[in-house]
């Protein structure tokens, strides 16, 4: 068997690294000029669906921030566009459906997803993607996973509280059951024909599900979560479980079965890494405003990250959310150099 070469794809395996991996959540577009230079010329899926310009879009960030990983460019919505939902990007506000799901009979728009013909571009940005990118560098696929794809396909556009989600689960439990059910097999396809295009990792983004307590967190979404994990897992890819305001419900999210579990700033890297079991590995957790804080003070936030992740293999630095949009790419970079830097040195001084 052949050594991994890529820092990240060892640090998600937890082998040791000479230092610790670093990517951002939102890295391929948002933050960088030559992705707004396109998107002045594109409509977000004009551009979504033409793979050269994609790649470009991953590429710029490795090539200008230095991360360790390149994730592809799409969005949660694309495989649901693919099928033919009518679903728009709407400028400053997000994913908006046309029709939005409320009985049994509105679930005919979910139709299965077929790779060739509904998301080629997909599959070929990721196939160039794999011959422009070093070795040490790891390729991220992703999917938005069922209950967050299901806030957008019920509320219609993005929502605060997430009240029409719910209360659907709540009173249409079997057209719920059947939603899921039907978007679970959707991100089995979908994730499946990014790691047969060359996804060596992969990320189910499930950005609110920490709006869930506990029980109907199991009850109406774990099973699902741990199916998509069960049907990738023979693939060697490591997974990545990610979602947001997920203290409450840590422990049931990392018996969904995912190799990484990501989580955000609102509890300490260590606590949350006790609490899912030193068996899978951590990303994350800083809080991408500090970002736009005085340097001192980024330094000293990503300092803690790394004391509490303590040089352990299986840490893969991250914020706990998407980089936001008025982030200064210099800072980025300058992050990125300084957590490289900081984990070789500690690791050198062989931290307890
Ligand atoms: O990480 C990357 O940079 C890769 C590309 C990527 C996009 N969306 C492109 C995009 C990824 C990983 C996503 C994931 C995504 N999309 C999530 C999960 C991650 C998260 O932030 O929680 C969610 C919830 C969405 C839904 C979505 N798409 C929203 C809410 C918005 C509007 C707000 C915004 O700017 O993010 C989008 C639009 C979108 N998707 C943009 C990009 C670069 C910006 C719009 C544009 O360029 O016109």
């Amino acid at each position: 068997m052949t050594t991994v070469q890529s820092p990240l794809l060892r640090a998600a395996r937890r082998e040791a690294t000479d230092y610790t991996p670093v990517w951002f959540m939102r890295q391929a577009g948002r933050t960088l000029p030559e992705y707004r230079r396109l998107r002045e010329q594109y409509d977000f899926f004009t551009l979504a669906q033409q793979p050269e310009l994609c790649a470009r879009v991953s590429l710029e960030p490795v090539k200008r921030l230095g991360v360790d990983a390149a994730i592809i460019f799409a969005d949660i919505v694309t495989p649901l566009l693919g099928i033919g939902v009518d679903v728009k990007l709407v400028e400053s506000v997000g994913p908006v459906v046309s029709s939005p799901i409320r009985t049994l009979e509105d679930l005919t728009q979910l139709r299965e997803l077929e790779p060739e013909q509904d998301i080629a571009y997909v599959s070929e940005t990721l196939r160039i993607l794999r011959r422009e990118l070093p070795e040490t560098v790891a390729l991220i696929g992703f999917a938005g996973a069922p209950f967050t794809l299901a806030t957008y396909l019920v509320e219609g556009r993005p929502s605060r509280d997430y009240t029409q989600v719910k209360s659907f689960m709540y009173s249409e439990p079997r057209v719920w059951h059947a939603l899921m059910e039907r978007l679970s097999a959707i991100t089995i396809t979908y994730l499946t024909a990014q790691i047969e295009a060359g996804a060596q990792v992969v990320q189910l983004f499930d950005s609110w599900v920490g709006w869930l307590g506990p029980a109907d967190y199991a009850e109406y979404v774990l099973p699902y979560s741990q199916r998509i994990f069960q049907a990738l897992r023979g693939r060697d890819v490591p997974l990545i479980h990610f979602g947001t305001t997920t203290a409450g419900i840590l422990e049931l999210m990392a018996t969904a079965g995912a190799d990484v579990m990501s989580v955000d700033w609102r509890i300490p890297l260590d606590a949350a890494w006790e609490r899912v079991g030193t068996e899978v590995a951590i990303q994350g957790n800083l809080d991408p405003v500090t970002l736009l804080a005085p340097r001192e003070v980024l330094r000293s936030r990503a300092d803690d990250v790394l004391r509490r992740a303590n040089g352990r293999p299986g840490h893969i630095f991250n914020l706990g959310h998407g980089l936001l949009p008025q982030t200064n790419p210099d800072e980025i970079a300058a992050l990125v150099t300084y957590v490289h830097e900081q984990s070789q040195q500690y690791r050198q001084q062989g931290a307890a």
